[in-house]
């Protein structure tokens, strides 16, 4: 009842109360009045008492504003309250010299929100993620051993990649690296680098590694769209899959499922990277491009009308956003989805490295042994042998 009374007053009576105060000239008032004087400001800079109580009472007190102590706090009647609402809310009459599109807003509360978040939340469980996979892959490696070539060796070997797709990979995975080490630098340097280098040495980290990862992402971009076409024919799923996928992938013995040129695993591992790596490149054209590509009110308004965060219980989610806002979702979805496909491709890169015997040569020399072709990839080498038999000369 009590809040019924106070939110009534809060709309009708003190609009009304607000028009019948005299309001005194500004100018030659001292203290008291409704509108702040340059003597007021000069008192209050003096630590001197300023009577601020008319004021208080049109445009409410301390009472009614957020803590002082809390971002964006303000102090109520004895502060510019209404200039600071009107810059805060964004509906002030604003100018400013610059024109691009999100200079108009000075202040939003969803700034803090985001850096709250960034420094926190999404570098501890970004941190885990990381740290907890490459410690599961050791833990694999000491239970599960290097996945050997089980037969004799044949001493043969057979085509897997031809030298330009091992080119499109390795345009892939060495700009990939190098944009997760520069991505990491820029959002752990200031809580890990500057603390043991100053702040000196890693502005001068911080620029080198902005302009590095901005450029080398256009030859990640590059590289995703020639392995898609590379390799998307032998990545669409079909039957064999399931079997692969029923029996684990033979990872703990009773022998690898058949595949074909790629198993279940792998085609796994590519569409996760067609999907992130593409999410990963078009969040951050957004981030190259600020305010030109927005994506998030738009997909906001797309769930909210398939009703979709009321499937998670969560209210709607916000579809009015300032141009700043959209630089921020962008932001955080660009990291949380790269720190996932990081995790993944450490997977990978154990997997195509040290944990399987025969797996490098795919990829160092383009041929392989053709015993593991043959344990990893049974349906494949059936398939290239029988294109032999058909074109002997090939
Ligand atoms: C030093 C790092 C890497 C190594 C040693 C490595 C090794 C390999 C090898 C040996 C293969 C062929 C597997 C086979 O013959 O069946 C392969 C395939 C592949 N690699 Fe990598 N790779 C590395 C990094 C990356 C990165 C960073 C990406 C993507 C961001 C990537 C994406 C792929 C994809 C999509 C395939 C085809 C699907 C698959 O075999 O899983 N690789 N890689």
């Amino acid at each position: 009842m009590a809040r019924l009374i106070a939110l009534f007053f809060m709309v009708f009576a003190l609009p009304v109360l607000a028009q019948s105060v005299d309001r005194p000239d500004p100018n030659t008032a001292t203290t008291g009045p409704a509108t702040q004087s340059l003597d007021d400001i000069l008192r209050r800079q003096d630590n001197l008492k300023v009577d601020d109580s008319e004021r208080r009472a049109i445009i409410g007190g301390p009472e009614y504003a957020p803590s002082v102590d809390s971002p964006l706090g303000t102090r109520g009647g004895a502060s510019d309250s209404d200039l600071w609402r009107a810059m805060r809310f964004n509906n002030g009459d604003i100018s400013t010299q610059n024109t691009g599109p999100a200079a108009t807003v000075l202040m939003q509360d969803a700034g803090m929100w985001w850096l709250d978040i960034r420094r926190g939340p999404l570098q501890t469980y970004g941190a885990y993620l990381l740290g907890g996979t490459l410690l599961l892959l050791a833990l694999f490696l000491l239970i599960r051993g290097r996945i050997r070539i089980e037969g004799e060796k044949t001493g043969r070997t057979i085509e897997r990649f031809k030298a330009f797709e091992r080119f499109g990979h390795w345009l892939l995975a060495s700009s990939f690296i190098v944009l997760a080490i520069t991505g990491l630098i820029s959002l752990f340097g200031r809580k890990v680098l500057i603390p043991a280098f100053g702040h000196d040495a890693f502005s001068t980290v911080a620029i080198g590694t902005k302009w590095v990862h901005n450029n080398i992402s256009w030859a990640f971009m590059v590289a995703l769209v020639m392995i898609f076409f590379f390799w998307v024919m032998h990545n669409l799923p079909d039957k064999t899959d399931l079997k692969w996928l029923a029996k684990g992938g033979g990872i703990f013995g009773g022998g690898h499922p058949p595949a074909k040129k790629f198993n279940a695993g792998q085609k796994l591992i590519f569409w996760a990277v067609i999907v992130l790596g593409g999410s990963i490149s078009i969040s951050g054209l957004s981030l190259l491009f600020p305010f030109e590509i927005n994506l998030f009110a738009h997909t906001f308004d797309l769930l909210n009308g398939l009703g979709a965060p009321g499937w998670v219980g969560m209210e709607n989610l916000p579809s009015d956003l300032s141009p700043q806002e959209e630089m921020q979702y962008a932001q955080l979805w660009h990291a949380i989805i790269s720190f996932v496909l990081t995790a993944i491709i450490f997977a990978h890169i154990y997997l195509g490295s040290v944990g399987m015997e025969g797996a490098f040569d795919a990829m160092g020399k383009g041929e392989v042994e053709e015993q593991w072709a043959r344990e990893h990839h049974s349906l494949w080498v059936e398939e290239v042998k029988a294109k032999q038999r058909v074109q002997p000369g090939e």
